[in-house]
């Protein structure tokens, strides 16, 4: 192993660096509520935003800082046009599925720009057309296609060969009035009205029991609990999975770099290709002449392959392709893929009448985690949507959506689950490793995940996953260890960076 270079720019998001990080308390005392909402994400906010709106008191608990998990680290596009997937709803769910999601999504876009006019917070949304485009003259017929299906489905939507973009493109599906924003503006201002309609707001405040019941009872790692008659999961990947949600989600980590551009060289529209290795492009505001940049890009598995070399590739793209001046920002998104393509959003499992879930958004979080708000609000208030049913987690598995992606991502999770345990460790012994680098070892017959600081100073922990017990693997990029199963990331020490796992790597001696 050799010690690694630096990578361009500030390992930071944009979207973190350019906001205060508000202090919420820890929660050290139990508590009451009509509603409490685990996790403070979009999903999450969105969801306690719209109940204390409708009047309803309400918990937040986040196990890390509010607005500061994959929120803080998203493209953030709101936008219903979700690269290929209105032909893919019409095959799978019928014309009124593929409707019922269409609606769904614009009105989730609608309602972020309501919300923040209701509440007076500049977080920079811009209206753009969202454009899914590919440069491969085959695949035009599929582009007329889902231009075809997303425009039944009710979208403002046509097949387009011009666009802004610096390179020419086989076709694009281009879907108007959708927009981008400022995540964590929108959110932090969303977070002090929920405080001042009543809510509280509780971080670094893990999550580790549940009693369901009526009431249901959420119990914290210091042992506070919050008792309250609903319970709202929205921790990315479901904390507590009593319905093997577990089986129908993959994981799916993708790597940004942000640069500025004159306003004059940037792409007005909001971009996405599957081509090259998966490219998305939009703009933030920087300045009168300046924008932002931002292309996300190089999709894996967490755990697997070699971040440092995926973030040059992506950011070598951005340099290839658009007139940007040197990298500022890289950062990483991590998201779940549902194996139908479609969010879970509703009742936890078949049998829970109190506690709810929302999950699975595919890498569009942004416009879920609003739409989730909205459809968790109005069912805990009396009336859900008419497109609930769609995002229904209790729907049967179908092996027409699901049956080949499913199989693939089990087959996935028994080969990191049997296959990593059976191979060698990554080194021999622990001097092999180089400073600023992490590998697993087997030391005294056990597997140990061991990072070596830049001081020399080793730093181990178990490399086996408190999940599920699959092996981690050190991602070098982001000084963390990463589970392939079903996502989890530990940190150098072993704290839990994202769940579905709640308990640390226990620490080794070596
Ligand atoms: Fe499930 Fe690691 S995240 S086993």
């Amino acid at each position: 192993m050799t010690t690694p270079q630096p990578l361009p720019g500030v390992a930071e998001s944009y979207w973190m660096a350019t906001t205060d990080a508000p202090r919420w308390p820890l929660l050290d005392a139990d508590t009451t509520a009509d509603v409490v909402v685990i996790g403070a994400g979009m999903a999450g906010l969105s969801t306690a935003w719209e109940l204390a709106k409708a009047g309803r008191h309400v918990v937040v608990v986040e196990a890390d800082r509010v607005a500061a998990g994959v929120s803080g680290y998203t493209t953030a596009k709101l936008t219903a046009a979700h690269s290929l997937v209105y032909d893919r709803l019409r095959r799978t769910r019928g014309e009124q599925g593929a409707r019922h999601y269409a609606r769904s999504q614009q009105a989730a876009v609608e309602r972020v720009a309501s919300v923040a006019d209701e509440l007076g917070v500049d977080c920079d949304y811009e209206t753009a057309s969202a454009l899914t485009f590919t440069t491969d003259p085959r695949q035009r017929q599929a582009f007329q296609d889902e231009a075809e299906a997303a425009a039944e489905a009710g979208l403002d939507a046509r097949v387009v060969t011009d666009t802004d973009l610096p390179f020419p493109v086989s076709a694009a599906v281009e879907v108007a009035h959708q927009a981008q924003f400022h995540p964590r503006k929108y959110l932090l201002a969303l977070a002090d009205d929920i405080r001042a309609r009543g809510g509280a707001l509780y971080e670094r405040t893990r999550v580790t029991g549940l009693t369901e019941g009526s009431p249901c009872k959420v119990t914290t790692e210091r042992g506070a609990t919050v008792t309250a008659q609903n319970v709202v999961i929205a921790t990315h990947y479901p904390v507590f999975d009593r319905a093997l949600h577990f089986a129908r989600l993959s994981p799916r980590r993708e790597l940004v770099v942000a640069a500025p551009i004159a306003t004059a060289a940037a792409p007005q529209h909001m971009y996405i290709t599957d081509d090259m290795g998966k490219r998305s492009i939009r703009s933030a505001p920087l300045d009168e002449d300046q924008r932002l940049l931002i292309v996300t890009g190089e999709s894996f598995t967490p755990g697997t392959g070699d971040t440092r070399e995926r973030f040059r590739r992506l950011d070598a793209w951005m340099h290839e392709h658009f007139p940007v001046g040197a990298t500022a920002y890289r950062w990483a998104a991590q998201d779940n893929d549902v194996s139908d393509g479609v969010p879970l959003v509703g009742p936890f499992h078949p049998g829970a009448r109190h506690v709810h879930v929302a999950t699975g958004f595919g890498g569009w979080g942004m416009s879920g985690g609003a739409m989730a708000g909205q459809l968790l609000a109005s069912a805990l208030t009396g009336t859900p949507p008419e497109w609930a049913g769609l995002y229904d987690p209790r729907r049967l598995f179908s092996t027409l959506r699901e049956g080949s992606t499913l199989v693939k991502q089990q087959a996935e999770v028994a080969r990191h689950f049997v296959g990593d345990r059976l191979k060698t460790s990554h080194v021999d012994v622990v001097t092999d490793i180089p400073p600023g680098t992490g590998a697993v070892v087997r030391i005294e017959g056990r597997r140990c995940a061991v990072y070596r600081g830049e001081d020399g100073a080793t730093h181990a922990v178990s490399a086996r996953c408190t999940h599920l017990g699959c092996l981690v693997a050190f991602n070098e990029a982001e000084t963390a260890w990463e589970c392939p199963c079903h996502g989890s990331r530990f940190g150098i020490n072993g704290e839990v960076l994202q769940g579905p796992a709640v308990r640390p790597l226990p620490a080794r001696k070596i």
